[in-house]
């Protein structure tokens, strides 16, 4: 349902947390850009969230780099500093403390069903932090916290909305407050919503990724690129003509998603494009694009 008491805000966030790669470009950052035409939008650099990873919390030294780094990707990939607000979430501690009202609010049976905290726990569950089990309330706070109606992420993120969605709804309820917080709607579109790995189709694009093969850095040169997709995993077959084909062929569907979402293509014309060709001369073709 749209909400049509508040005014749109749109607001979103990363973790300053080793360097952005083209799933966080494609899945959200280029929706940052295209939405600072359309309404007011803050954009964080989550620096608290950092905290619930080893990097960020046991290397003060290197999150303050990061902070820089992450603020000047957002920057050099077209987010407008003069048109946006654009800060650090640390800068401003009414995060933390909306954070520790909606602790309260929210039920240990919702987070009990992030699957993101199941991931990055592990087998040791009891070792992981509290910081790390209450990442997504402390992430509903940011967004209420302006009332935010808009949040362009990617499409692991849709279940911390969600989670954002549920408290908002059960403080409105519980205070008897009808609308004081928004419903913050994900906005999740184009072919890049979920990158893969180049070195295995069916998982993710990581920044905690082992392997630097398996991500495409915001700051790789053009060698580098040109050197990773080149050796990108794929599959002895020529490039498909239908989108069918594409079943049990995870590698060839992320490089035409990646091609689609760089080129601002849908998916059908690049597969249209490149139907029955080899590998080699597609990979080309995408790391000149
Ligand atoms: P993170 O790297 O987890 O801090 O994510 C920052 C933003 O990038 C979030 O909106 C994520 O949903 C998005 N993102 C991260 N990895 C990917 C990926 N592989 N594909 C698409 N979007 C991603
Ligand atoms: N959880 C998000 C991620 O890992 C980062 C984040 C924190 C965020 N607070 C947010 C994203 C608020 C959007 C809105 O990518």
């Amino acid at each position: 349902m749209t909400d049509t008491k508040h005014k749109p805000l749109c607001f979103s966030g990363m973790q300053p947390t080793n360097s952005l790669h083209i799933g966080n470009y494609l899945g959200a950052l280029k929706n940052w850009v295209k939405l600072q035409d359309q309404m007011t939008c803050v954009y964080c650099v989550v620096d608290l969230h950092a905290l619930t990873q080893e990097s960020g919390y046991a290397q003060p030294a290197e999150l303050t780099r990061s902070i820089r780094e992450v603020t000047a990707a957002y920057i050099a990939c077209g987010v407008d500093p003069t048109r946006v607000i654009l800060f650090n979430q640390s800068q401003v501690p009414e995060h933390a403390e909306l954070a520790w009202v909606f602790n309260c609010v929210a039920r240990i049976g919702w987070l009990d069903r992030m699957t993101q905290f199941k991931e990055k726990s592990g087998k040791h569950k009891e070792r992981a932090s509290v910081g790390l089990y209450t990442y997504p309330v402390l992430m509903a706070a940011d967004i209420l916290l302006y009332k935010g109606t808009h949040v362009p992420v990617g499409e692991d993120q849709r279940q911390h909305l969600e989670l954002a969605r549920d408290i908002a709804q059960k403080f409105n309820n519980d205070f008897h407050a009808p609308n004081f917080f928004p419903q913050p709607e994900p906005v999740i579109t184009g072919p890049g919503t979920r990158v893969m790995s180049l070195r295995d189709g069916t998982k993710k694009m990581s920044k905690s990724d082992e392997s630097d093969f398996s991500r495409i850095n915001l700051t790789d040169d053009a060698d580098a690129i040109a050197q990773k997709i080149r050796k990108a995993r794929t599959d002895p077959l020529p490039l498909p003509a239908h989108k069918d084909e594409l079943k049990d062929r995870p590698e060839a569907e992320n490089l035409l998603n990646i091609y689609a979402a760089l080129a601002d293509q849908d998916r059908d014309t690049v597969i249209a494009q490149f139907a029955g060709q080899q590998f080699s001369g597609f990979k080309q073709a995408l790391a000149d694009l």
